[in-house]
């Protein structure tokens, strides 16, 4: 049995024993699920076994807010501006389990304890849990396994052991890592390095809050590298600067295998996001040998000039090779037009 099908037997059972007892007693098939429940070892032990509709509140939210109302430390209120409080939409956890869709059951949490005594557990979310992340995502991907979210098994996040929380805040009015302003800020909490580079005088306008992290990578997992929101590097870049993917008549071999031969795409001290500046960055592949690399005085230049030219100010090779992504003119086979 899929995990899905599981998962919505439960709000099935429960809403079955809540209200239609008539229904409940002709159809014996909700008590005849539950016993299949403890097969699924992972859901066993953050549902614990046996009666499962039992487990769960008879009034869901209602009895929860009752303890956790606006005076509580937490604000759990602010749910119910988001879409998983959307009751007309049969999908959500607001039409099934409510509260206990995520948190899981909560009969034994929601009893009453003398003063000084603590709440029987309940499951909790984020980094400081004693649920591990897997248990935690479980939760979640019973409901969002597809999508974008087909990659999240064997991925760098997942592996890395994120919880699906330590990006999204469920009971936030607006959830920071969906917004392109405040996205960034969510990954550089985690990713200091990438804060820096963002942080050059030459980088995507990430930091403007035009562009995000997540228009170049899929961070629930790809099968790329780097998690790349493409298939490769090149077709990520091609997303956006579609131009520079050709065909040209005259092709430059380090542009169409790998963009970051001579651009770091997320930030740098050289414009435009270049690894290097001319002529060094074309002297990797280039000898320096021939005229390339001496091309700073016109007597190096092939024909050879008389005197510096005008065209070699700043070493820079793109003054004459200006088509370095490729050219599509007849005689451009040196790039240069
Ligand atoms: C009788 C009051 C009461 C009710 C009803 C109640 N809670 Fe709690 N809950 C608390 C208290 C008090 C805490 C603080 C943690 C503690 O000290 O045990 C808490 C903590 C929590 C936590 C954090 C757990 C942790 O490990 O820190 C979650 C999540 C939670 N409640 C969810 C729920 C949900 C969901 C419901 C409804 C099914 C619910 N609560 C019903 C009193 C209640
Ligand atoms: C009972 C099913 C269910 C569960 C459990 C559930 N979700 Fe959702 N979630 C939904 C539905 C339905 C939507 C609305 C989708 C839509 O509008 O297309 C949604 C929307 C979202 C969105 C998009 C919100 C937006 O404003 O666009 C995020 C992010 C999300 N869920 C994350 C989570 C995370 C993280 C968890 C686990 C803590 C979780 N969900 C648990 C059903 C669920
Ligand atoms: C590393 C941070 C991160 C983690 C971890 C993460 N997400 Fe997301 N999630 C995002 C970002 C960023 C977006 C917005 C994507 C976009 O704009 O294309 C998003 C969007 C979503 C959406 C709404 C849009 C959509 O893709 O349907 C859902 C639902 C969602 N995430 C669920 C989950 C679930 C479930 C998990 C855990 C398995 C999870 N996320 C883990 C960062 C994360
Ligand atoms: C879609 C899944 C989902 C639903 C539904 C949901 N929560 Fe939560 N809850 C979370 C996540 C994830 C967190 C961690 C903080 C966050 O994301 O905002 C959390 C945090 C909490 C906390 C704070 C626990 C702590 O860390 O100390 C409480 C209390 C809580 N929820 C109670 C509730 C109550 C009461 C309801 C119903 C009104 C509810 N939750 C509905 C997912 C959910
Ligand atoms: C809670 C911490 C955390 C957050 C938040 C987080 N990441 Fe990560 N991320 C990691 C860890 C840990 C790794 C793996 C180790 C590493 O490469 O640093 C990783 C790796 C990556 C990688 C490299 C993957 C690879 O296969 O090399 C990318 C890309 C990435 N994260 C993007 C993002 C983006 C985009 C966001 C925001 C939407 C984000 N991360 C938010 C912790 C986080
Ligand atoms: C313009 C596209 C683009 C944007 C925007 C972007 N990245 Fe990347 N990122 C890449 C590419 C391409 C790589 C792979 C670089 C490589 O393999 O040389 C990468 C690599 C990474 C890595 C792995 C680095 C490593 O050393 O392995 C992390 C982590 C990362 N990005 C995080 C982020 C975060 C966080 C943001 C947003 C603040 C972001 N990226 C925005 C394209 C982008
Ligand atoms: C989501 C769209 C998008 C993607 C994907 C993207 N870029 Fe860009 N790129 C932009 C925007 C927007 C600018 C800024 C243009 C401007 O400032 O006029 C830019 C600018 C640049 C610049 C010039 C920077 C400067 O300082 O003038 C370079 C070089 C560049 N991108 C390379 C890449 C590479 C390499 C990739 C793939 C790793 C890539 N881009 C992926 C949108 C994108
Ligand atoms: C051989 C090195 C090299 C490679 C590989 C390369 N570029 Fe460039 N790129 C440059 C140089 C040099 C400039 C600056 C040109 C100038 O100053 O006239 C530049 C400028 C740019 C610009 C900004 C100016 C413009 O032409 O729009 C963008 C965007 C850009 N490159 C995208 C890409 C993309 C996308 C790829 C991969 C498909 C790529 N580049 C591969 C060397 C390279
Ligand atoms: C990663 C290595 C690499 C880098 C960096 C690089 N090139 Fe190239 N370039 C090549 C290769 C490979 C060829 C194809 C050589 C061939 O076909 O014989 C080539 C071809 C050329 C040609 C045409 C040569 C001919 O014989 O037709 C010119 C002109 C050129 N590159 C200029 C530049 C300039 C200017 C830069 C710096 C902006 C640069 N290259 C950076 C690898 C590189
Ligand atoms: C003043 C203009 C000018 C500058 C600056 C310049 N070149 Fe050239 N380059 C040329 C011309 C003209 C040719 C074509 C020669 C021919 O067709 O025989 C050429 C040819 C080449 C070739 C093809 C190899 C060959 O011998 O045919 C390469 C590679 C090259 N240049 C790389 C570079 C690099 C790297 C730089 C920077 C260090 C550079 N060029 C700077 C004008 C220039």
């Amino acid at each position: 049995m899929s995990t899905k099908k599981k998962f919505f037997a439960a709000p099935l059972f429960l809403t079955g024993v809540l209200f239609s007892l008539a229904v409940f007693a002709q159809e014996p098939a909700p008590p005849a699920e539950t016993p299949a429940q403890p097969a699924a070892p992972a859901e066993a032990s953050a549902q614990p076994a046996g009666n499962l509709a039992s487990q769960y509140t008879e009034k869901g939210a209602d009895t929860c807010i009752k303890c956790h109302d606006e005076e509580s430390e937490f604000p759990v209120f602010s749910i119910f501006k988001t879409k998983h409080a959307q009751k007309a939409d049969k999908r959500t956890p607001f039409a099934g389990l409510q509260c206990e869709a995520c948190h899981g059951p909560g009969v034994e949490h929601a009893k009453k304890v003398p003063e000084g005594q603590k709440q029987a557990p309940i499951i909790k979310y984020g980094a400081n849990s004693a649920v591990s992340p897997e248990k935690q995502n479980k939760y979640c991907l019973d409901c969002h396994q597809g999508n974008n979210r087909i990659g999240w098994k064997a991925s760098t996040h997942e592996s890395s052991n994120l919880a699906c929380a330590s990006c999204h805040k469920i009971h936030a009015p607006r959830d920071a890592v969906l917004a392109k302003v405040t996205q960034p800020e969510v990954c550089y909490s985690c990713h200091k390095k990438e804060r820096a580079d963002f942080f050059k005088p030459s980088t995507h306008p990430v930091r403007a809050g035009l562009m995000t992290c997540s228009e170049c990578h899929n961070p629930h997992g790809t099968n790329t590298t780097a998690l790349l929101a493409k298939p490769t590097l090149n077709q990520t870049c091609y997303t956006c600067h579609a131009e520079k993917r050709g065909p040209f008549l005259w092709e430059h071999a380090p542009v169409a295998e790998d963009c970051t031969t001579c651009h770091t795409p997320h930030g740098s001290v050289h414009r435009p996001l270049l690894t290097k500046n001319a002529p060094l960055l074309c002297q990797q592949c280039h000898s320096p040998a021939g005229h390339p690399a001496v091309a700073r005085t016109g007597a190096a230049l092939p024909g050879g000039g008389a005197g510096p030219s005008g065209f070699l100010l700043a070493g820079s090779c793109a003054n004459c090779h200006s088509q370095v992504h490729g050219s599509n003119h007849p005689s451009g086979s040196k790039l240069m037009r």
